[in-house]
């Protein structure tokens, strides 16, 4: 703390984002990375745009990208809003359509991110309990609102809501914008964007750190209503004109275009998750049912910090959360064959 300080930052909780170690040799299950690596399409796509027009500023709009996310989803351009890191989207998201005299809903277990951008823009919240199954109640939040936000699928659980589901959410609270993080719905979910021209307030994210294995590029979207799209680019406008780089367009642009690729390696994820559970499940593992790319799991006689360290010291890292609820439980990124295997193997004989 510093005499510079305003009261606002000394009040700020920051999120705390999961361990990037400098070690290489660690098998990094902590931050639901992609093993895969990204398109080699998109790699090609940045390598070409890696020349003299860098001194050029980027298109404002990322016209090129929006167009591909539009072509992909079957929607028009301005329905589509971009930012640097479905993080940044969420938080023009917050700042400018969930800030209301009701309380905020979302899910008790969800997204850590979620109650920090409430602390940075002022916003109240409520947060809503999952049930004992740890799933989603649409029921929970047919309530007074200001707004509602949730992953689907959730995070840290990895559990999905079926589109029913939060269409009836979506039907109870028609004069509240209902936010959709889908940062993981391409491992099993179904995109609620098929509902943006019936429901006027709804907003879906995604990102392309997950399925499409961009963590490092930093692009993430929102699709809804050209009104909601539009108080997010008056957001934008007034807090940075250019988000997204000039590698991040074309690279993002190319991603999505390449649905081969995606195809393929979101398949091989899956198919890898449906082995850990089993395998995990075999050591006496209670595993959360996942349609993410991590799976979230207790073992009824070992203590999950315990755990965490014990894998730690064999080189493999996983997210442990010390949040009621939720402490004995281990979430774990699916890697490549070879690191989750080396996630079993150091688990040893429980
Ligand atoms: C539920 C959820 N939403 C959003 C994000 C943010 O992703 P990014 O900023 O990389 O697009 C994450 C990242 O882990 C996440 O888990």
């Amino acid at each position: 703390m510093s005499k510079f300080w305003s009261s606002f930052v000394k009040d700020l909780v920051p999120y705390v984002p999961g361990e990037q170690p400098k070690l290489a040799k660690l098998v990094k299950l902590n931050t639901n990375e992609n093993p895969y690596g990204p398109s080699p399409k998109a790699l090609a796509a940045m390598q070409t745009e890696l020349n003299d027009t860098l001194r050029l500023y980027p298109d404002p709009n990322s016209d090129l990208l929006k167009q591909a996310v539009a072509r992909y989803y079957g929607v028009q351009g301005n329905q589509v809003f971009l930012g640097n890191g479905s993080d940044e989207v969420l938080a023009h998201i917050f700042h400018g359509l969930l800030q209301h005299d009701q309380p905020l809903l979302f899910p008790d277990i969800s997204y850590s991110f979620y109650p920090v951008y409430c602390g940075l823009y002022g916003i109240k919240f409520d947060a809503v309990p999952l049930d004992e199954q740890f799933q989603i109640n649409p029921a929970d939040y047919a309530k007074p609102n200001g707004g509602i936000i949730f992953p689907n699928p959730n995070a840290p659980t990895g559990c999905l809501l079926a589109l029913d589901a939060v269409e009836q959410i979506l039907k109870a609270s028609p004069d509240s914008v209902v936010v959709v993080d889908e940062a993981y719905v391409d491992f099993g979910g179904e995109t609620a964007i098929s509902l943006v021209d019936r429901y006027p307030n709804l907003l879906v994210t995604q990102t392309l750190s997950k399925s499409r294995s961009l963590a490092g590029l930093r692009v993430g979207l929102a699709v809804g209503h050209p009104d909601l799209i539009e108080a997010l680019e008056r957001i934008k406008n007034s807090f940075n004109s250019y988000p997204l780089d000039r590698l991040a367009i074309v690279g993002a642009a190319a991603a999505f275009d390449d649905r081969e690729y995606f195809d393929k390696t979101c398949r091989r994820v899956i198919d890898s998750r449906e082995q850990v559970v089993a395998q995990l499940q075999e050591k006496g593992f209670d595993v959360l049912p996942s349609a993410a790319n991590f799976i979230f799991a207790r073992h009824p006689r070992h203590d999950a910090a315990g755990l965490a360290a014990k894998l730690r010291e064999q080189g493999v890292i996983v997210r442990h959360f010390k949040q009621e609820r939720i402490a004995q439980f281990l979430r774990i990124t699916i890697g490549t064959p070879e690191q989750n295997q080396a996630l079993i193997d150091a688990l040893g004989d429980l």
